[in-house]
């Protein structure tokens, strides 16, 4: 399981200019609680399709069976994705499964080798579709759109249907399962016409808060991760987030912390995995916090240009990149570490070397002793500087830790979206975007935003040097 730790958040611990005072949580706890009568209002009302993922044993059921259907014989799952219908993916594999689950051999892997492809970069998709070369037959691609109209995945689908077309003729339906909405979009229609196995995205789910959906769900059963463990740890954490006692509710204490320090200028929230497994959790996190509560106006339709800024950084590695900026740079940071008491292996140090004083003190220590002590230090020099962090403590990084930490985050975002009075739900700017992509690339019915943007782009001499 996961706990919250905020003592290094506190006024006591990190002076009155850096940190939380008891009479600041005073002074929100009735905000704090209207807020989270509001989100459990929501959910009660079926009105938050996030927060019913846990308990969805339809989906489950749906991936359980499809994965039983595909595993085996499957060499290669490859997922055609983006934000999130992509990032919850890459975060559950690096958590659940060894950094090197892709060069192990067939016989040693729980399931097939996984690639993500997140983005149209043209050497990222070629090198993977060359790779796989001859396994193509024994490649499965799950292409994951929930509007199923995004350029990227798009792009990526139609290269990679033709080349299986080509390559395997008739039967290349039988390696794509496409994972979209349940009755609408172009992904859909394609999948009915060419006879796709399908799974559903959830209509009332938004990319970012869906990992815990089929989206996600799928590749993570495909890869031999306990779908049933993730959520049951996801469930456990609705039930404690549901506490109306926001003191003892992790979700609540969090979002009181990230609210009163950003109000105050602390708007740059990092968030320091020490565990390269946890390190994918944090990208997943940047978007949700990112889409969710960067917003220009709020519900009343008021400009508040409002919106933490999320930021990654990994320890120990970052302490020798980042952390002379956290330290000594602006004081506009809260630091968020995860931490993990039992690493999935450990590794001791050699008593050898003894005579050499710059490394006799390392002799026989584990390595998840120097990682945990690197973030001590890493928490004391930002004590020292008066700068708050709070910590997420991990028993352990299992299927229950991963999925309650998901879904504590799903709800922080929930509850700041309420505090701070925007919609955490949308992302206009996301599909701007896209419409300007359409428009670029020659789709029908942008025509004016095209000219537009065309005229936008083109290059003007006087500013090249
Ligand atoms: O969270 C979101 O809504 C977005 O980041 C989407 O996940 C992303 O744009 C991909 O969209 P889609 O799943 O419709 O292809």
């Amino acid at each position: 399981m996961i706990k919250l730790y905020w003592k290094n958040s506190a006024a006591e611990t990190v002076g009155e200019a850096g940190g939380v005072s008891q009479a600041e949580l005073e002074g929100i706890s009735a905000r704090l609680a209207a807020a989270h009568s509001a989100v459990m209002g929501q959910i009660n009302a079926g009105n938050l399709g996030y927060a019913a993922l846990p308990g969805r044993s339809d989906h489950r059921d749906a991936v359980a069976e499809m994965a039983c259907r595909y595993r085996k014989g499957t060499t290669d799952l490859v997922v055609l994705g983006i934000g999130g219908s992509a990032l919850g993916n890459i975060a559950l594999q690096t958590a659940l499964n060894p950094s090197t689950y892709n060069l192990l051999s067939d016989r040693r892997r729980p399931g097939p080798r996984l690639f993500v492809l997140d983005n149209v970069d043209p050497a990222l998709v070629g090198d993977v579709l060359a790779l796989l070369g001859r396994r193509l037959g024994t490649t499965v691609f799950n292409v994951i759109s929930k509007s199923g109209e995004t350029a990227e995945t798009a792009a990526q689908f139609m290269i990679v249907r033709e080349m299986l077309r080509k390559r395997l003729g008739e039967g290349f339906a039988r390696q794509i399962v496409a994972t979209t909405d349940a009755e609408k979009g172009t992904l859909r229609e394609v999948a009915l016409a060419d006879g796709y196995a399908t799974l559903s995205v959830p209509p009332d789910v938004g990319g970012r808060f869906s990992v815990l959906s089929p989206v996600g769900l799928f590749s993570a059963a495909m890869c031999g991760i306990d779908i049933d463990a993730l959520l049951a740890g996801a469930a456990e954490m609705a039930r404690r987030a549901a506490d109306g006692d926001w003191r003892a509710n992790p979700a609540c204490m969090l979002a009181a912390i990230k609210y009163l320090l950003c109000a105050r200028g602390r708007a740059i929230h990092v968030m320091m995995p020490y565990s390269n497994r946890l390190s994918a959790l944090a990208d997943w996190y940047r978007q949700l916090w990112a889409e969710s509560l960067g917003k220009r106006l709020d519900r009343a339709g008021e400009q508040v240009f409002a919106g933490p800024t999320p930021v990654r950084a990994l320890g120990a590695t970052d302490q020798h990149s980042q952390a002379q900026l956290y330290l000594e740079g602006p004081e506009d940071k809260l630091v968020v570490f995860l931490s993990v008491a039992r690493h999935p292996r450990d590794v001791r140090i050699p008593d050898t070397l003894g005579e050499f004083e710059g490394m006799a003190y390392l002799g026989k220590a584990k390595l998840s002793r120097l990682l945990g002590d690197e973030k001590v230090g890493m928490e004391y020099a930002l004590m020292l500087a008066r700068r708050p962090s709070v910590t997420i403590r991990f028993d352990a990084v299992d299927p229950e830790s991963v999925g309650a930490f998901i879904y504590l985050y799903e709800f922080v975002t929930s509850l700041m979206g309420e505090l701070m009075n925007v919609n955490a739900y949308d992302q206009p700017a996301v599909e701007l975007i896209k419409r300007a992509t359409f428009a670029r690339m020659g789709r029908a019915g942008h025509e004016c935003l095209a000219r537009e943007v065309a005229a936008f782009a083109r290059t003007d001499d006087k500013f090249l040097v």
